[in-house]
Formats: C-alpha cells, structure tokens, sequence
C-alpha cells in the first residue's frame, strides 16, 4: 500500500481526489476498515420472531443475520461453505434453515450444517459437518435495537467504538415511548460515486443544505431550514460536533428549541397527538440531564464508517442511510424509516410520507444529493482531475467553539467542514495499520482445512 499521506494535508484542509478512485485503497480499505469496524445490519424489530432473518453486507462481504429457533440473533456470512453459493437469496422472511441451491447444503438457522445430499455415498465418513458451518461473524451487539457485526474478534467493544456517539443516539432512544422500530420494507439504489461521498456528507456537511437543497426549502416542508427567516441568524446556536472514531453529527441544537416546534406542529394533528408530544418530551426530560434532554434529536450524523441518520422531532421519520461499498465508483444505499412504535398510527403514516418525500431514492433532497454524489465522481475519476485536491479548508486554523457544559464532542459552526477532516483523520489511522485478521472466522477455517 502507497503512502497515502501523500494525499492528505489535514494542516491545510486538503483531501487528494484519489483516495475515492483507487482500487488499491478501494481494496485496502475493506481489509482495514471494514473488515475491523463495528458496521450496521439492520434493526431487531425487522426480525422479531423465532427464524426471522434478513440480508446484509458487511464491506462486500454479504451476510444473513438471523434470529434463531432459540431466540438469539446470529449473522453469518452468506456463502455456503462447500463452494461459496449464497445460502439465502432472499431479502427477509422466516426459516428454520436454509437449503444452498447450487448442491443443496442444508444449514439451520443457528448455523451449522445439518444434511448434505448423497451424503453417506459421496463422503462416507471424510466430511466432518461440524467443522462447515457457516461462518459466523464473530461479534455481535445491539446498541438500542440496532444490530451491529464486526469481522475482527478482537475489536473493541461497540460501546467503545461508539463513544461519544452513544451520548447523542441516547436522546434519539430515550425519546421513544416504544423503542424504535422499523416501518416494513426498505429503499435500495445504486450510485455510481464512492462511500465516503455519502458518508462525509451527513457527517459535516450543512454548506450544501442552502445551495444544493435550496429549492426544497423554498417549499417550506422542512422544519429545520436554513431558508427560512426564522433560521437566518441563528446559525451560531446549531453546531457541528465532531467525535473519536470518525463520527460526526451535523446541525445539533440545544436549550429545548426543537420542543416547541413539536409542540407547535402537534397542535395540527389534534389532541391524541398533542398528548403523544408532550409524552415522548416529558419522558425525556426525565431521563437524561439537562443539557442532552435539551437537545431533543441529534439531526444528521454519520456513524464511522458509513451509517448515516437523521431525526429531528418526535412527529418526523427517523432515517437510517446504509452506503454500502461495491467498489471505488459504486455503492448501494440502503434506507429505511424508524418510527417510535408506540406513535399514534397518524404519526406513523406521516413519517412514512416524509421520508419517502424528502430523503427516499425519489425523495426531493436524495435526488439533489444524488446528482450531487453521482457528478462529482464523474468530474473528477479522470486521470487529471484525480490529481488535484478537495478543498476543506473552511475551518482551517480557526478555533473550536466551547460547547454546552457537559456535552461531549469537538465543536465547530453549523456551517463548517471540521467533521470531515475529522472522518478523513480516523480513515487514515485505520488505513495506516494493517489488520491483523483476527478473526474467528480465520481460525476456524484452519482448523478446519
Ligand atoms: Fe452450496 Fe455446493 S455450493 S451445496
Ligand atoms: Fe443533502
């Protein structure tokens, strides 16, 4: 691997164009980061029952992420371990076990082999079937029903990995009356442009929200809107945070503003409504301590590396933006739409309406961003245009803001670029050391050879 601080100038905010076109890193990358970070599979309430299971990726590894006749959640990788086949080609659904379509390799749904056909003819007593299980992703945890899995078995914690982060996403959770879950279905497309395209973005960018978004806030749709002239001058009062391991939140406001404009919008839906409102901030408030109560929704953030979130107020969706990574120019984002589950059914069809209006793949911001994602990386993949830097050098040399007392994180203005620098730092530490591969998976195959 080629020094790649070559291509990074964090002093002077310069980012080389190459670090999103190069197979070399491409490839080095799904060794180093997400073959080691703690990455998103998906949410409990989308696999509730015994036998439940869902697809996933992790890097371009796809994995099936299963809840077990004994009611624990597995993920393994979905390729069947005598030549490779994907053992579930579905999206979701319910099985005891999953029968590999190429030789028809039966596995269950806890993972290990349990029927090869002709068996006893064509293996006699050779295939040791406890040692070709699928290969199970050796950690798993749950961070307030989000599923998250990580290659490495010697990881840090998820905890530890999220850091700070777990601050911001508590608010989120506790705001919930009944916990988050996910409406059915999702949202899946293809995009020509790199993963840390859409990462950075959610990250720390809210310079493109007046510009890029301008027409949709002209709408007037939008609570939160830098157009409107309710917002101008307030700017001081939103901050970017900027937190270890490369998360970032973007446009974070605190003292309570979010809860009257809550309360305001309720009052437009009625009284079981205006009640849910008030129940979900009093919940809040007793909950955590002042400062994080006040904050209400953690607005964008990107966790490292490539989930990104929204939330703004308890009457909106939650979404949930997966970039999953299928090659230097190309990634598929995935989406889905969190609600609280015990929200009034009007607040729930509302969310889905939301979502699906504004950051769906048809959604009027998703169509600007898109474009936006899909133009830069056609502009500049060229052998010319790979050669010159991206520019972050809004920041540069300024100080941090001092933040409210007791809320963790980097602070620097809503409109900023301090949070990408601080992914793109995180990006290259991980890049600069090799992983070492301990992985369960690893071992097991050895031992298994
Ligand atoms: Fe699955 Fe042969 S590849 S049974
Ligand atoms: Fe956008």
């Amino acid at each position: 691997m080629e020094n790649l601080h070559r291509y990074l100038d964090f002093d002077q905010g310069l980012v080389g164009r190459r670090i999103f076109f190069d197979q070399e890193i491409y490839e080095t990358e799904l060794e180093r980061i997400f073959a080691r970070c703690w990455l998103f599979l998906g949410h409990e309430s989308q696999i509730p029952e015994r036998g439940d299971y869902m697809s996933a990726y992790m890097g371009e590894d796809p994995v099936l992420v299963c809840r077990g006749d004994d009611g624990r959640v597995r993920a393994f990788l979905n390729s069947c371990r005598h030549r490779g086949m994907k053992v579930c080609r579905a999206d979701r659904g319910n099985a005891r076990q999953f029968t590999c379509s190429f030789h028809g390799w039966t596995y269950a749904n806890s993972g290990e082999l349990k029927g090869v056909p002709l068996g006893e003819e064509a293996y006699g007593d050779r295939l040791d079937k406890k040692a070709w299980g699928l290969l199970e992703v050796p950690k798993l945890a749950v961070y307030g029903g989000m599923i998250f899995g990580n290659w490495d078995a010697g990881a840090e914690s998820l905890d530890e990995f999220l850091g700070d982060l777990r601050w911001y996403l508590d608010v989120m959770i506790e705001r919930q009356i009944g916990g988050i879950e996910f409406i059915p279905g999702m949202q899946r497309y293809s995009l020509n442009a790199n993963w840390k395209i859409a990462s950075e973005n959610f990250a720390g960018d809210t310079y493109h929200l007046i510009y890029s978004h301008g027409s949709m806030f002209r709408l007037d749709i939008r609570q939160i809107n830098p157009a409107n002239p309710n917002f101008r001058g307030k700017e001081r009062e939103y901050y970017n945070i900027g937190l270890d391991n490369g998360h970032g939140l973007t446009g974070v406001v605190f003292g309570g503003e979010r809860y009257e404009v809550d309360r305001e919008l309720a009052r437009t839906y009625g009284p079981e409504v205006v009640e849910y409102v008030e129940e979900c901030q009093q919940r809040l408030i007793r909950a955590l301590p002042g400062n994080q109560a006040g904050m209400y929704a953690p607005s964008f953030s990107n966790m490292f590396p490539n989930l990104s979130f929204n939330d703004f107020s308890a009457l909106r969706p939650i979404g949930f933006y997966l970039w999953i990574p299928k090659g230097p120019c190309r990634l598929e984002a995935w989406n889905w739409c969190g609600v609280d589950r015990d929200a009034p059914q009007v607040i729930k069809d509302e969310a889905r309406v939301d979502f699906t209006r504004i950051q769906s793949v048809s959604g009027i911001a998703a169509q600007d961003d898109t474009e936006n994602f899909e133009q830069v990386t056609e502009a500049t993949r060229g052998v010319v245009g790979q050669r010159l830097d991206f520019n972050y050098q809004m920041n540069v040399g300024q100080d941090l803001l001092e933040g409210p007392p007791g809320c963790p994180g980097r602070f620097s203005p809503y409109i900023s670029e301090t949070n990408q620098l601080n992914l793109y730092r995180h990006w290259a530490t991980l890049m600069d050391s090799p992983w070492s591969g301990r992985s369960h998976g690893r071992r097991r195959a050895a031992a298994s050879r």
